[in-house]
């Protein structure tokens, strides 16, 4: 969602500033703005748009200071405009906010009696309580803090006061905020990629902390204005990770890199050496008789194929739900079950709330994240990584594979521990997954082709994707990718289930991409196809050798990916998937990394 970064220190922030908006940019690009104190005078400049409008507005009238804050905004209340874009000011006090106030209209109706708003958003309502305390006579700290006991909802917030240079208030509840330490500054920021270039040294609240900020000291408070002793991590990777090298769009290098990701997760989660699963020890599957795995978006469709992968090798059942009604729903929780909180950034709103739910209700929970100190990976009994590195392209690509890699060997340990798969199985399966890395390198080399079928696709405007078993989830999300990134109406169905309805749609020259690698579903798929073919659709069949050998003859185009144990299928399909989606997107002329509407990381519900 919104990114925030605040720079407390003795020299000149606002082009600093803007640099970390820019890397964090993929949380939201709808507007931005900058306020900063110089000599204590508060300065702002915001602009509609992405943080290239702000730089052309910096460019005509600059303003800095030694302390200041910024944001870059994905709206939830008010349109994307200049007024409504952070930060907002009453009187003394700026603020920026990530987050939703729940109950910002009734703090609004009780505000406006003495207070005249300007904006439609939910965040100005802190800024005028803050302001509203400071002329009650309260001191910057207490207003800051009760200011704060009003307000219900989540956020993360960074306050800066007119004619108090030396100070920056920052809060924590329901969203992300780390702090930064520098020599001489301190930073505040939404996540580390915020602060890439300014530290490696954050130290990251905890829900209900606050704290205050000068240049060379920070204090934080819990829930209870109690002092508090946060620890401070040492993040790794730094500021060239978030880089698009000589790629065109981030999306397209995250595509790429996946023979690595893929690796990398692998070497977490598989003994090469043995050939066999090796999972942390906290992570027993001996006394556990059901899985609920809970995610959104992508990581849901990750989440659906382990279902198929539990339940086949593993003999485990599974539950899958999409967090945002799993969170809702009441849902009945078994003894014995094990939760698997499924997320990229680790700091999805619903899917965080899901954890919650779980861990409340003495379930044991683990959270398989890209973002190893993210929310959930903090507050689930297991983090398990998945180690695919910076994903700045909003469309996911490369995490998902990694997901359904570290899903894949969880599978194999659960097998071994309830004795479904015997050492023989094992070792079958674990070497599908070790020669992943190379099919997917090869599945790329295809990229060419796949770029020229993308052409047609993108002069449609609906398509199809259909898929058997495993290959449904594989349908939804390469749906998924092609309406994110290329506003391409797409539905993924199973292949047996559109006769029941959805194939009144199809009609002369309907795209419908079919994803049939030779498995034991192969000839039911291909007689869907043959259904929706027969009734005028336009066929892209996405098969491997063996499939192609049979059914050509079926298909107006054909994607031969290199041939896979079914086991690991799932994952090769991804990759063209991926590529149909980003090259139609790209023929189109998208905003392929930053699509319309969306952000990466979806901290509101
Ligand atoms: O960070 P998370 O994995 O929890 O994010 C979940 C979804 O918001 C995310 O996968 C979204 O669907 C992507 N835009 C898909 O490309």
């Amino acid at each position: 969602m919104c990114g925030i970064i605040g720079i407390i220190g003795t020299s000149e922030v606002t082009e600093r500033l803007v640099d970390g908006l820019k890397r964090l940019e993929y949380r939201g690009y709808d507007s931005s703005g900058i306020a900063v104190l110089k000599g204590g005078v508060l300065n702002r400049a915001r602009a509609e748009g992405k943080i290239k409008a702000l730089e052309a507005r910096l460019a005509e009238k600059h303003v800095d200071g030694s302390i200041g804050i910024a944001h870059t905004r994905w709206a939830t209340h008010g349109v994307p405009n200049k007024t409504n874009a952070h930060p907002h000011i009453s009187g003394r006090a700026a603020v920026v906010h990530n987050g939703i106030i729940e109950n910002f209209i009734e703090l609004r109706e009780a505000l406006s009696k003495t207070r005249k708003f300007e904006t439609e958003t939910d965040t100005e309502v802190i800024a005028h309580l803050v302001d509203d305390a400071l002329n009650a006579g309260l001191s910057p700290i207490d207003a800051f803090s009760q200011s704060l006991k009003k307000l219900r909802g989540a956020y993360a917030l960074s306050l800066i006061i007119d004619g108090q240079d030396d100070t920056m208030f920052i809060a924590r509840s329901g969203s992300p905020l780390a702090i930064g330490l520098g020599e001489g500054e301190t930073y505040a920021g939404s996540d580390a990629m915020a602060l890439a270039q300014l530290s490696n040294r954050l130290i990251y609240l905890e829900e209900g902390d606050w704290a205050v900020l000068t240049k060379d000291s920070y204090h934080i408070f819990d829930e209870n204005d109690v002092p508090a002793e946060r620890p401070i991590s040492i993040i790794s990777g730094g500021p060239a990770m978030a880089e698009k090298g000589n790629y065109r769009h981030f999306m397209l290098k995250e595509i790429y890199e996946q023979p690595e990701t893929i690796g990398r997760t692998l070497s977490n989660y598989i003994d090469e050496f043995r050939v066999k699963a090796d999972l942390p020890d906290a992570l027993s599957f001996s006394h556990i008789d059901r899985i609920i795995i809970v995610a959104c978006g992508t990581a849901s469709y990750a989440a659906m194929v382990a279902k198929y992968w539990f339940e086949q090798y593993a003999g485990l059942a599974v539950d899958i739900d999409i967090a945002s009604e799993f969170r809702y729903r009441k849902p009945v929780l078994m003894k014995n079950s094990l939760f698997i909180a499924v997320s990229q950034s680790g700091e999805t709103a619903d899917t965080l709330a899901a954890l919650r739910y779980c861990k409340q209700a003495g379930i044991k929970t683990a959270a398989l994240v890209n973002v190893m100190t993210s929310t959930m990976a903090r507050e689930a009994d297991i983090a398990l990584p998945i180690n695919a590195g910076p994903e700045i392209g909003v469309a996911s690509t490369k995490a998902f594979t990694s997901q359904l890699t570290a899903l894949a060997a969880l599978t194999l340990a659960a097998g071994r521990a309830r004795k479904t798969l015997n050492a023989d199985m094992e070792t079958e399966l674990a070497q599908a997954l070790i020669q992943t890395p190379r099919l997917v390198s090869e599945a790329l080399k295809l990229d060419p082709k796949i770029e020229a079928m993308s052409d047609d696709l993108s002069k449609h405007s609906s398509a199809f994707y259909l898929g058997r078993g495993p290959h449904v989830p594989i349908a939804f999300e390469g749906a998924l990718k092609l309406k994110e990134i290329s506003y391409i109406h797409a539905e993924g169905y199973a292949a047996g289930e559109l006769k029941h309805g959805p194939i009144a749609l199809i009609e002369d020259g309907t795209p419908v991409i079919v994803i049939a690698p030779m498995d034991e579903l192969f000839e039911k798929t291909i007689s869907n196809l043959q259904e929706v073919a027969s009734r005028g659709a336009h066929i892209l069949l996405i098969t491997d050798k063996e499939g192609a050998a049979f059914a050509e003859a079926f298909a107006h185009e054909l994607l031969i990916l290199p041939t896979s144990h079914a086991f690991t299928a799932p994952i090769i399909m991804s990759i063209a998937m991926q590529l149909l989606a980003y090259h139609a997107a790209v023929h189109l002329g998208t905003d392929v990394d930053q699509p319309r509407n969306l952000a990466k990381s979806v901290t509101v519900e």
